[in-house]
């Protein structure tokens, strides 16, 4: 069983134009480890996030013969995430909600589909995984941050300098993205 190509191309976020859905050592980032450039400043969401990065080494790192629990548990970890951050949405008007509730869908989809490839195929199951610290670097700097940010003006409006921190590390992430 193969892992379907259009599902890989999920957790390429944002992808570049070079990517045609393959897999190469350059669109593959094995590690990521956790500094407080990733903070969100939000603390449940940074809380999901550590617990997050977590479970996505856990499974880069499983044997063959656990990779499909350590893909099970990621995914509850993943669910959770984003239930919350969704929570957060509906208390605010946000307004790229489906956007981001959209990607939301599509990697628990994609993660739902490399459950039963483990099974059968883990090289092919472990093509997906090794892009996930990737997914995840740019969901959060081109979803969550800002989410964060929201989430920052609602509660304290006239925190400028903690919203010019925030900006100050997307765009430190999205320039880190760019070097990979
Ligand atoms: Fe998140
Ligand atoms: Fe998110």
């Amino acid at each position: 069983m193969q892992v379907n190509p259009q599902l890989i191309c999920v957790m390429d976020s944002p992808p570049s134009p070079s990517e045609t859905g393959g897999i190469d050592k350059e669109t593959a980032m094995q590690r990521l480890e956790w500094s407080p450039l990733l903070e969100t400043g939000v603390a449940e969401m940074d809380a999901s996030h550590r617990s997050l990065l977590q479970a996505i080494h856990a499974t880069i790192d499983a044997d063959d013969s656990s990779l499909s629990i350590r893909i099970a548990e990621l995914l509850n970890i993943l669910a959770l995430d984003f239930a919350e951050e969704e929570a957060l949405m509906d208390q605010l008007y946000y307004p790229t909600d489906h956007e981001h509730r959209a990607a939301h869908r599509r990697a628990l989809a994609a993660l739902q589909h490399a459950l039963p490839v483990a099974q059968e195929n883990p090289a092919g199951a472990r093509i997906l995984l090794e892009r996930l610290p990737r997914w995840f670097l740019g969901h959060l700097s081109a979803m969550d941050l800002p989410l964060a940010v929201a989430v920052e003006n609602t509660s304290h409006p006239h925190s400028q300098p903690s919203r010019a921190k925030l900006r100050q590390q997307l765009s430190q992430l999205l320039q880190e993205q760019r070097s990979i």
